[in-house]
């Protein structure tokens, strides 16, 4: 069986990720996998069907059975995001629901039973995946790995702009703080915590325009 190119790109809340991940696919003609969605998508599920974030053999039940489907559209930056059929798209990207899905993104039994669905998505001709831990637990042998980082305080200013394209916005400090607060949990917690890969190309996108990140990840896998 042919090897399918991977691409990872990790990196904290608010970095840039998404952006990149979803041009470099576009240009490589790759499949795009956003497994931030898919814990978002887990939270809002939890959250709809009140199960108690305790309960980890029930979150372990419900991530296996989860109905999540993307689905772009013509035009439109962001997928749709449909849970059990319904369009959920708006819901998924508020902070609030981040927030849910970061406080559930430590249980191990949960990342577990999302792990296979995310390694589902490694289809021919490629896959530009980005999240938290895709270049050290999801895909470790995947041939090209990014890490992006940034000041906390330029990555709120692009949350704050995301948010302001799209919901509801929040103001700065508290962006900040939420941001703050979600890395220090997600890179310490005890299973898959945000961290570099060791072979990850590591790029500090502080004082970089998004065509700059672009061109540097796309040196690296177009060869
Ligand atoms: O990438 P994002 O902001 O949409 O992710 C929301 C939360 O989901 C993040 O704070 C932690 C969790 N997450 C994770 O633990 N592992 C991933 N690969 C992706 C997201």
């Amino acid at each position: 069986m042919p090897t399918v190119p991977v691409l990872t790109i990790d990196g904290p809340s608010g970095v840039g990720k998404g952006s990149v991940a979803r041009i470099v696919a576009g240009k490589m003609g790759w499949h795009l996998l956003d497994s931030g969605a898919i814990y978002r998508g887990f939270a809002l599920a939890a959250q709809s069907r009140n199960i108690s974030f305790n309960d980890e053999p029930g979150l372990a039940k419900l991530a296996e059975k989860l109905d999540l489907r993307f689905e772009s559209v013509e035009g439109q930056e962001l997928l749709n995001v449909y849970l059990d059929g319904e369009e959920v798209s708006k819901e998924l990207r508020t902070e609030q629901t981040a927030e849910l899905a970061s406080q559930l993104a430590v249980i191990a039994p949960l990342r577990a039973a999302l792990l296979k669905k995310q390694q589902q998505f490694e289809q021919t001709p490629g896959l530009v995946a980005d999240g938290r831990d895709m270049g050290t637990v999801v895909f470790p042998d995947a041939p090209y790995k990014i890490y992006l980082t940034a000041s906390a305080e330029e990555r709120a200013q692009r949350r704050l702009k995301q948010l302001q394209n799209s919901t509801n916005a929040g103001n700065i400090s508290q962006i900040l703080a939420e941001v703050k607060k979600r890395d220090e949990r997600d890179a310490n917690r005890k299973h898959s915590p945000l961290t570099p890969a060791r072979d990850a190309l590591i790029i500090d996108t502080t004082c970089l325009t998004i065509d700059e990140v672009i061109a540097r990840v796309m040196a690296l896998v177009e060869v």
